[in-house]
């Protein structure tokens, strides 16, 4: 199966769930983007959009917000989120935005990166919609620093959701965003801890996370965090920590 099928294959069976994940709607992650992004702009473009969770963040943010995203489903629940503003969505591919150039005033690409197979030219795509000194905003899960965590996390990522390709470093963040044509990016980093059986039911796999839940309950017992998780168990629930980093820019002039 080609990428971009598995991601529409994946975003089709988890949009809803992926829609009502609380982790991945709470405040601490919403409010963290406005301030980042600041406000009174007339055009934000949300690349990769999923079911729109960002939507009403954004629309605080700009008088009009544009979604786009490969997924049908994804932008059929995008459809249904209420949010002050005008809304648009289209359906296209990150790395081949569809749009004039300098037509935004700012960018967010949230957990869109390391679905992608060429985060570089989708950043480069993203440079090209914004107008210069407009704003991107980037968040996603960083990769651990070490090169053997980083690949066993890589394969457990992909293993819970094939559309997964890879983490990037920070360091790779900043260098990628630089190399497309923005100034030095200002970041955030924090970290979040989830719950097995919640990052689980967003996959809507019952067998395929079962699976999952056995690897990771034996990397749990395993000395030396292999994965870079800090995974721990209590009762029957397992818990892991996220890395998230925040990475603000302007477009270069
Ligand atoms: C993990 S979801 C993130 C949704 C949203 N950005 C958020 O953080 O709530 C990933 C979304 O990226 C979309 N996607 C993946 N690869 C894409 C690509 N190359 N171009 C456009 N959309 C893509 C998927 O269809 C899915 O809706």
């Amino acid at each position: 199966m080609r990428h971009n099928e598995r991601v529409q294959e994946e975003f089709t069976r988890q949009g809803e769930s992926f829609r009502d994940s609380p982790a991945l709607g709470a405040v601490e992650i919403t409010s963290r983007i406005a301030s980042a992004l600041g406000d009174g702009y007339d055009r934000v473009l949300d690349i990769a959009c999923g079911p729109g969770i960002l939507f009403p963040t954004l629309s605080s943010c700009a008088r009009a917000v544009v979604g786009i995203d490969l997924t049908l489903k994804s932008l059929q629940l995008a459809q249904e989120v209420e949010s002050a503003g005008s809304k648009f969505l289209v359906r296209g591919l990150s790395e081949k935005l569809p749009f004039r150039s300098g037509a935004f005033d700012a960018v967010v690409l949230r957990l869109a990166l390391h679905h992608f197979l060429d985060p570089t030219a989708a950043l480069a795509s993203a440079r090209s919609a914004l107008r210069p000194g407009g704003r991107l905003v980037v968040l996603d899960l960083l990769a651990p620093d070490n090169a053997e965590a980083r690949a066993l996390r890589d394969a457990l990522e992909r293993f819970r959701d094939p559309s997964h390709t890879t983490l990037l470093s920070r360091e790779e963040m900043h260098d990628q965003i630089q190399q497309a044509g923005f100034e030095v990016p200002v970041e955030t980093l924090w970290t979040q801890r989830r719950e097995f059986s919640e990052w689980a039911r967003i996959i809507h796999e019952p067998r395929r996370m079962s699976d999952l839940k056995l690897v990771l309950d034996a990397l749990a017992k395993s000395p030396g965090d292999p994965a870079g998780l800090d995974l721990s168990s209590e009762g029957d629930e397992l818990w892991f920590t996220y890395h998230w980093g925040l990475f603000a820019a302007a477009a270069a002039q």
